[in-house]
This record gives C-alpha cells, sequence and structure tokens, in this order.
C-alpha cells in the first residue's frame, strides 16, 4: 500500500540538492542518534561472513559510506542504498565513489526491488516515506532494522509548533505499532530532546532544503519566523528518535 503522506523525493531537486551540499559543509551537531545507527549496523555487518546492508532513502549516500569506512570484511559484503528521486541517485553515485562495493538504485521504498529476506541490516535515516511490510519482507530473520527521525516537534521545536498545520510530521507511536504488527523478536524506542542555536540564516537554509514544512514560502515564513525571536541566535529544541528492531 502506498503511504497515505505524499511523498518527498520530487522535492530533492537539483535545486534543494545544492542548497542541502552548502548547508551540511559547514554544519555541526552534537546530537549522537546518526553516529548510534552508523556503529550499531556495522558491529551487527562486522559480526557476519557475508554481510549485506540496505540503506532506504539514502539521499546522498551518507550512511553507507560511514559504514563503508568501519566494515572488516568490505570485499565480502553488499551494499545498496535506493532512492526515488533522480538526482539523490546521482549525488549518491558520486558521493560514494571511494567505496566501489556501494550500489546505489533509483527504486520505491515502497516496492523494495530485492528478494524477500535478503539483507542482514536496512537503515532508515530520515526517510518518513516507506514500508514497515516492504522493510520486514526483505529483512532476514534475526537482522536489524534502525531508523532515525524527528518526533512530533520534527526536530524544530517551536518552528513545528509555529507551523503545526503544515508540518510533514508522523507520531512515532505509528511507526511502532507497523512494527509491533510484524511482531519482531525485540525492539528499541529512545526519545531524545537537546537544546541547539541556530542563527536565523540556518533556519531558513534548513526549511529550503528540507521538506520539514509544507510549501515553505521564504519571503513570508521567515518574516513569521523572525518576529518569533528577538536579535541573535534562535535556540530550538531538538527530538531525534531511535527505534532499532530485530526481526
Ligand atoms: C530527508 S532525506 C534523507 C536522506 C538521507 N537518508 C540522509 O539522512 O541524509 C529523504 C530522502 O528520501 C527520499 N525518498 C522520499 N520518498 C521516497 C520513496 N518513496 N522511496 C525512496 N526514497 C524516497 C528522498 O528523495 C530523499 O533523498
Amino acid at each position: 500500500m502506498k503511504s497515505i503522506y505524499s511523498s518527498s523525493a520530487d522535492f530533492y531537486n537539483k535545486k534543494t540538492i545544492n542548497s542541502r551540499d552548502k548547508f551540511f559543509q559547514t554544519y555541526t551537531t552534537s546530537d549522537h542518534t546518526t553516529k548510534d545507527l552508523i556503529s550499531i549496523a556495522t558491529d551487527k555487518l562486522n559480526s557476519l561472513a557475508q554481510p549485506k546492508i540496505l540503506d532506504i532513502g539514502t539521499g546522498n549516500g551518507f550512511v553507507l559510506n560511514e559504514v563503508a569506512k568501519n566494515l572488516n570484511k568490505r570485499k565480502k559484503s553488499e551494499l545498496v542504498g535506493i532512492d526515488l528521486s533522480p538526482e539523490m541517485v546521482k549525488r549518491a553515485k558520486t558521493y560514494c565513489a571511494d567505496y566501489n562495493g556501494i550500489i546505489i538504485l533509483e527504486a520505491d521504498n515502497f516496492s523494495i526491488p530485492f528478494a524477500d529476506n535478503y539483507f542482514d541490516v536496512v537503515t532508515n535515516k530520515l526517510s518518513t516515506n516507506f514500508s514497515v511490510s516492504e522493510v520486514f519482507r526483505v529483512l532476514k530473520k534475526g537482522g536489524l532494522f534502525i531508523f532515525k527521525e524527528y518526533g512530533l516537534l520534527k526536530g524544530m521545536g517551536v518552528i513545528a509548533e509555529t507551523f503545526k498545520d503544515r508540518v510533514n510530521v508522523i507520531d512515532p507511536v505509528i511507526y511502532l505499532k507497523k512494527i509491533r504488527d510484524h511482531k519482531p523478536q525485540n525492539m528499541m524506542y529512545s526519545q531524545f530532546y537537546f537544546e541547539k542555536s541556530y542563527t536565523k540564516d540556518e533556519i531558513r537554509n534548513i526549511l529550503a532544503m528540507a521538506p520539514i514544512i509544507r510549501d515553505f514560502n521564504e519571503k513570508k515564513d521567515m518574516k513569521i519566523i523572525k518576529s518569533l525571536f528577538a536579535e541573535g541566535n534562535i535556540t530550538i529544541t531538538s527530538d531525534p528518535f531511535l527505534i532499532v528492531v530485530v526481526k
């Protein structure tokens, strides 16, 4: 079944991807959930003789690149990333070029082009458009699904509350219920909250490069955002969560 949420893949065109690249050249974060996602995935893969990992909604292939750096048996492993945006696929192929074992495919998270029980690990970093059933189908028994997203604040506290009718957000409980329907052997959910300081320019760049607020209008919406704050940086509550599932 297709998601009830519209796909964000169309959003990731040349313009937004260039903004993304620029933003991440200077971005630093104290959020450890991405590091955790990568180290949990890598530990599992390193325990296997011929490990196979799939990263859904792979974007520029960041997760696979990080995993590849720390993989013991890289030659015997299979690293696959899928994304529905042709521009992102191009970007990922360039970004992952140092690791020639990484395969990037243009494909839909709702129809993963692999056989049942194929992968040892499936990762998903910030791709809200995906099918839990498809993840369970392609994952081996005992395999891991590791998922990082943002909670009801969509990582942007006061901004999400201000634009609540236009925020692309899914309650983590919905994911958890869908996962539970597949009777996993085990599952862990960790919700984090931390304060992060942004300049107004950084906020504008984030909203322009990620579909957090639907139909973001830079002129009108930045006026509202600027009116919320006095001079100086903006401190925002970020709310990443991590779900780790054993099939
Ligand atoms: C927020 S980005 C995350 C990219 C990457 N995982 C990261 O964390 O940097 C979401 C990605 O999911 C992709 N996407 C959206 N809907 C998709 C779908 N139905 N199937 C595959 N990819 C999809 C988008 O094109 C985009 O690259």
